[in-house]
Order: C-alpha cells, then sequence, then structure tokens
C-alpha cells in the first residue's frame, strides 16, 4: 500500500527505518489499544492527551498492518464498560473522536481501506453516530484492508444482540449452529481472529471479541499504545510466526 498522505512526523529519525514484514502474517489482527491515560500521566499530561495520541497512531498501524498483508484489522476503540470513566473523560473521548473521524476516513480512503463498525450505534451522539455510518459508507467499495472498528462494543453485549436477532428471525433450537451464530454477530463474514495484540501491559481481554478469540494467539506489550509502532507491531507478527497453533489437534 502507498502511504498516500502520510505525516512525515510518525517518521521522525529517518534512519530507524521500518523492518520489512515477517513472513508469517496473520490474517485477522484484533489491538486493545490500552495505557493511553499511562502513557499521558508518565508525561505530566492530561488523560486526555494520551488519548489524543492514540488517536494519531491507529492511522500509522493500519497502513503498517495493510502494507504486511494482514486483511482485517480489529481496533478495540471504547468499551461498554469505558461509560463507567467519569463524565468529563468520556465526553472528551468522544468529542476528539468526533473532531477527527472525517478527516482520518478520507484518509483511510485514500489508501483503499474499508471502514467497518462493530457494537452498538444507539445511544452514541447522533451527530457522532452519524459519521460513523458515513465512514463505513464512504469506504464501502474499497478492497484494501479492512479496519474494524470496535467502538461501544463489548464481547457479550454482541452475543446477546445477536441471539435476540435469531430469535426474532423465529430460528428453531435444531437449527441453531455455531455457523448461523456467526452470520448473526457484528463481524458477520469475516474470518475469526488470528492474534490478539494487548498494548499497556495487562493480561487480560476485558470483553474484546470474545466469541471470535477462540483460538487466537495471544500477545501483551508493556508498551503504551501511543508508543507503538511499525517496529513494534512486526516483532508481533515475527512471535505470532513462532506459535504452534493446534486447534485442539495434536501437531
Ligand atoms: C485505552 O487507554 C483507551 C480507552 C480505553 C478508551 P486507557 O484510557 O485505558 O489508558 P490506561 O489503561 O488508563 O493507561
Ligand atoms: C480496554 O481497555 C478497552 C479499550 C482499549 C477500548 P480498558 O482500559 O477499558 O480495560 P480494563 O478496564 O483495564 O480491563
Ligand atoms: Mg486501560
Amino acid at each position: 500500500m502507498t502511504l498516500v498522505g502520510a505525516q512525515p512526523e510518525f517518521y521522525p529519525t529517518p534512519q530507524a527505518a521500518p523492518e520489512a514484514p515477517p513472513e508469517t502474517v496473520p490474517t485477522h489482527v484484533g489491538i486493545i489499544m490500552d495505557g493511553n491515560g499511562r502513557w499521558a500521566n508518565r508525561r505530566g499530561l492530561p488523560r486526555l492527551a494520551g488519548h489524543h495520541a492514540g488517536t494519531e497512531n491507529v492511522r500509522r498501524i493500519t497502513i503498517a498492518c495493510a502494507d504486511a498483508g494482514v486483511e482485517v484489522l480489529t481496533i478495540y476503540a471504547f468499551s461498554t464498560e469505558n461509560w463507567r470513566r467519569p463524565a468529563d473523560e468520556v465526553f472528551g473521548l468522544m468529542r476528539l473522536l468526533a473532531q477527527r473521524i472525517d478527516k482520518e476516513a478520507a484518509e483511510l480512503h485514500r489508501n483503499n481501506v474499508r471502514i467497518r463498525h462493530i457494537g452498538e450505534l444507539e445511544g452514541i451522539q447522533p451527530r457522532l453516530a452519524e459519521r460513523v455510518r458515513a465512514a463505513v459508507a464512504l469506504t464501502r467499495d474499497n478492497t484494501g484492508l479492512v479496519l474494524n472498528v470496535a467502538f461501544n462494543y463489548g464481547g457479550r453485549h454482541e452475543i446477546a444482540r445477536a441471539v435476540q436477532r435469531i430469535m426474532q428471525a423465529g430460528v428453531s433450537a435444531d437449527n441453531l449452529t455455531e455457523e448461523l451464530i456467526d452470520q448473526y454477530l457484528d463481524t458477520a463474514g469475516l474470518p475469526d481472529l488470528d492474534l490478539v495484540i494487548r498494548t499497556g501491559g495487562e493480561m487480560r481481554l476485558s470483553n474484546f471479541l470474545l466469541w471470535q478469540a477462540a483460538y487466537a494467539e495471544y500477545y501483551s506489550t508493556p508498551i503504551c499504545w501511543p508508543d507503538f509502532g511499525r517496529e513494534e507491531l512486526y516483532q508481533a507478527f515475527a512471535e505470532f510466526g513462532r506459535r504452534v497453533r493446534r486447534f485442539g489437534g495434536l501437531s
């Protein structure tokens, strides 16, 4: 993928050229973009400055994934549990997204990225919800990487909504299969997750893609999301390439 319109400040040190992508690249990568608050605290900045820096990093990592040959990248942007945060942080995050989404979507569109959304837009401020729908519509016909944005997303909530829709469709208990559930999830049509990366050092899923991550490999790094760059991404891919995936069988 060409770096159309890439911001030069993303590559401040030309000698630190990004590594070549490793040979084994996961098809579907999920990233739990954690550590924005700590990144800001360590610099004596307000937490929102960390979210701002984190937003800047999304485009850089999306392009690095596309360059490596990843087909689907799911990013965890806001969980159904993040509403528990202080109102000013939640409001600040929503405002940040509303301010940035059109510009970011246009840039990703120029890079042939197809944006999808998973989660619940119900309850989101209508103007922001409309911008999310517009970003999805703008990039609908693109043929490059799928950037799947988990926004107001929770794995349990997604499964509950899928079951509701299955029941509303009148599916009988005998016809309920794993494949059918797949088709009713927000991720319908996307492959299962191969690799979950969590920045910020925690070792948990925090309600991210519970169904789809059944056989995903897990990679946690202490690096906070705003500092997680192309080199670290490709290190995670290299580690993924060394894992032996057995899917319950014998290798
Ligand atoms: C992740 O960073 C971003 C969101 C959850 C929106 P955090 O805000 O959780 O950062 P830490 O974990 O407090 O450092
Ligand atoms: C997970 O991070 C959610 C996102 C990155 C959007 P959290 O910071 O909310 O997770 P916990 O609370 O530490 O589990
Ligand atoms: Mg966190």
